[in-house]
């Protein structure tokens, strides 16, 4: 197949440690994949040539954390927040209605619009859930929608228990019955582990039915107090305990000691006006973070990966290289994937060309429209 060069890259961030950042780069990608990596200069002859005139060019956003699919609209509740109202996770419920009561073809409609809103604005690979039908033929569709956009579809019947039913019933239907139709669509099993969600035992429970069956663990954890969520990711070998927003210091060594990325979702506390993560405890102790949009129509309805970023910059500590490191090879740990979110050769050829000098402007210039190319396999989407 014909190979393309991107010549003339003012900064490449490759998100490689072995060679984390090259000025004055060039890039070659065939067959979809990146085939070539170094100097502006020294590229190797390539039938087609993007010039990418001194921009800066970064790895494809790995959002590793979505609610994309789900019917309705929570503006009220959000509108009411910022006059002063708490965040609670009853709000869930309006949205588990509207998403029964929505057809197919309207759910594949409004995923197709927050998916394209990701692909616009840097997205590359991104992981979804299901968790707004809560019944069994409910949580089967909303993952068989998910499964047509992307590959990193996570059953979450374990959202919350759902008004017509009690905790004990519903566990059973989630471990049983719900966790066999929705397995086929679904490569991870979540669990809200938190008060007023489902407890430690229960969380368990689900995340072993869930494995069990094939599925990988993931968790949302510690987003509303500290409780029992990260020790459980870390006991499990979950890929990812995400939220991590309420950490005692036992989480951070059980983080740190057994691998398991904490990905922080920066615009949940923005839109629930909640304190921060503290990442910078997080990374001090060598833990790995990702960064993830939480995009969801209750606590974080944005699809935007360089918004996360500049929050995770101004209020986070996080240094700007921490955070587009996050988001692009923290993303992808955070899946357990290789192939993406780090350009190096042999890897998807998954770039973003930035309307900017360097990546450092994704969070000094919050707000802009930077992302000026998307590439997916090498073929050009944005
Ligand atoms: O990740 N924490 C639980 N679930 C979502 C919010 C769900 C909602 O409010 O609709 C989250 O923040
Ligand atoms: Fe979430």
């Amino acid at each position: 197949m014909r190979a393309t060069v991107f010549d003339g890259i003012g900064l490449l961030y490759t998100a490689d440690p072995a060679r984390e950042e090259i000025e004055d780069a060039a890039l070659v990608v065939q067959d979809g994949v990146v085939s070539w990596i170094g100097r502006s200069g020294d590229a190797p002859a390539a039938e087609e040539r993007v010039e990418v005139d001194g921009r800066a060019v970064i790895p494809g956003f790995v959002d590793s954390h979505a609610h994309l699919v789900f019917a309705g609209d929570r503006t009220a509740e959000f509108a009411a927040r910022m006059a002063g109202e708490p965040y609670a996770a009853e709000g869930i419920a309006a949205t588990v209605a509207a998403t029964r009561a929505a057809t197919i073809p309207e759910l594949v409609a409004n995923t197709a619009v927050l998916v394209s809103e990701m692909t616009l604005q840097g997205t590359t690979t991104f992981e979804t859930k299901s968790g707004y039908g809560l019944t069994v033929e409910d949580e089967r569709r909303c993952l068989e929608i998910a499964s047509q956009f992307t590959e990193e579809t996570t059953y979450l019947g374990a959202h919350v228990v759902p008004p017509e039913t009690t905790a004990d019933d519903y566990v059973r239907t989630v471990t049983g019955p719900m966790l066999d139709a929705c397995a086929p669509y679904a490569k991870w099993v979540d669990v809200f582990c938190e008060r007023g969600a489902f407890d430690e035992d229960q969380s368990r429970e689900i995340l072993a039915a869930g494995m069990k069956a094939g599925l990988r663990a993931r968790v949302h954890a510690n987003q509303l107090g500290e409780g029992p969520g990260v020790r459980l990711a870390c006991e499990m070998g979950a890929a990812s305990a995400d939220h991590c927003t309420h950490l005692s210091g036992a989480d951070v060594a059980a983080l740190a000691d057994s691998g398991v990325v904490a990905t922080l979702l920066p615009a949940a506390e923005f839109s629930t006006r909640s304190p921060y993560p503290d990442a910078r405890r997080l990374l001090d102790a060598g833990v790995t973070v990702a960064l993830a949009t939480d995009c969801n129509p209750g606590s974080s309805f944005t699809t935007s990966m360089p918004f996360c970023v500049a929050l995770a910059v101004r209020e986070m500590r996080m240094t700007p290289l921490e955070a587009v490191r996050a988001a692009t090879s923290g993303g992808a740990r955070a899946l357990r994937r290789t192939d993406v979110g780090t350009l190096r050769v042999g890897a998807r050829a998954d770039l973003v060309i930035l309307e900017a000098p360097s990546y450092v402007h994704l969070a000094y210039r919050p707000g802009v429209p930077l992302v000026a190319q998307v590439w997916q396999s090498g073929r050009r989407v944005v």
